[in-house]
């Protein structure tokens, strides 16, 4: 295991064990600021799953980054054209987002994905959940993953990127706790339908597969 994944996985540990599921990203965030820990998921670059979609050009229609950390996909967005709103439940990932980002015209916010503002409902034609719900535990998950897909508008794509495994059982290791076929399948909430779930290859990462899932309403 890496040193980034280690501290991430030494501060989940504690939180879940205080009762409090998500509080260790902002720690984990906080502690990254101060040079006492490392965010494993902390990379310039966009994601790999996410470039090898080959979106469109956004021509200005709306996007929404669930779990944007410090922007690093909301921003390969907005570079191809998507008018990005982008959060995170973490205030110094927001922070630290429109600090490394001072000319985006991503609109960075701190909003908790379990509680979300009720003025997103329907409200985009592009919403991506990229790695996120994997690092939620399984007593939020299921309610988590139904949310994404009431930001979609109508004619609108959800896409999910994930890490995937067949196993129904945690094996008790994780922070990420990659999800299985049914768990992707529940992202189709609120009206949305499957376009395609596939499984890909998770070429330069440590889990074997990972899938692919897009949604429209
Ligand atoms: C594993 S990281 C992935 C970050 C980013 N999506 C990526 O792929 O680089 C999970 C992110 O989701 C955020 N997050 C966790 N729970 C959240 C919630 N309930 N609402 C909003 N963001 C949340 C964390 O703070 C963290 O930035």
């Amino acid at each position: 295991m890496t040193a980034s994944a280690a501290d991430a996985r030494r501060l989940a540990a504690a939180s879940l064990a205080a009762g409090d599921p998500t509080g260790w990203f902002e720690q984990l965030y906080a502690q990254a600021r101060d040079g006492q820990a490392e965010v494993p998921w902390d990379v310039a670059a966009p994601s790999a799953h996410l470039r090898a979609l080959d979106l469109p050009a956004g021509d200005g229609r709306r996007a929404l980054v669930v779990g944007c950390g410090p922007g690093r996909d909301a921003e390969h967005l907005a570079a191809l054209g998507y008018a990005v709103t982008a959060f995170d439940i973490s205030a110094t990932a927001i922070d630290l987002a429109r600090g490394r980002h001072p000319s985006s015209s991503v609109d960075y916010v701190v909003a908790d994905l379990l509680d979300p503002p009720v003025a997103w409902r329907h409200g985009f034609d592009l919403v991506l959940e990229s790695n996120n719900v994997q690092a939620l535990p399984a007593d939020i998950r299921a309610r988590a993953i139904t949310v994404p897909g009431t930001f979609v508008a109508p004619g609108g794509l959800l896409i999910v990127l994930a890490a995937a495994t067949s196993r129904v059982d945690s094996d008790g290791s994780g922070p990420p706790w990659p999800l299985t076929r049914a768990e992707v399948d529940a992202f189709a909430s609120d009206g949305l339908r499957p376009i395609s779930i596939t499984q890909v290859d998770a070429a330069g990462t440590t889990l074997p597969t990972r899938w692919q899932a897009l949604f429209t309403r």
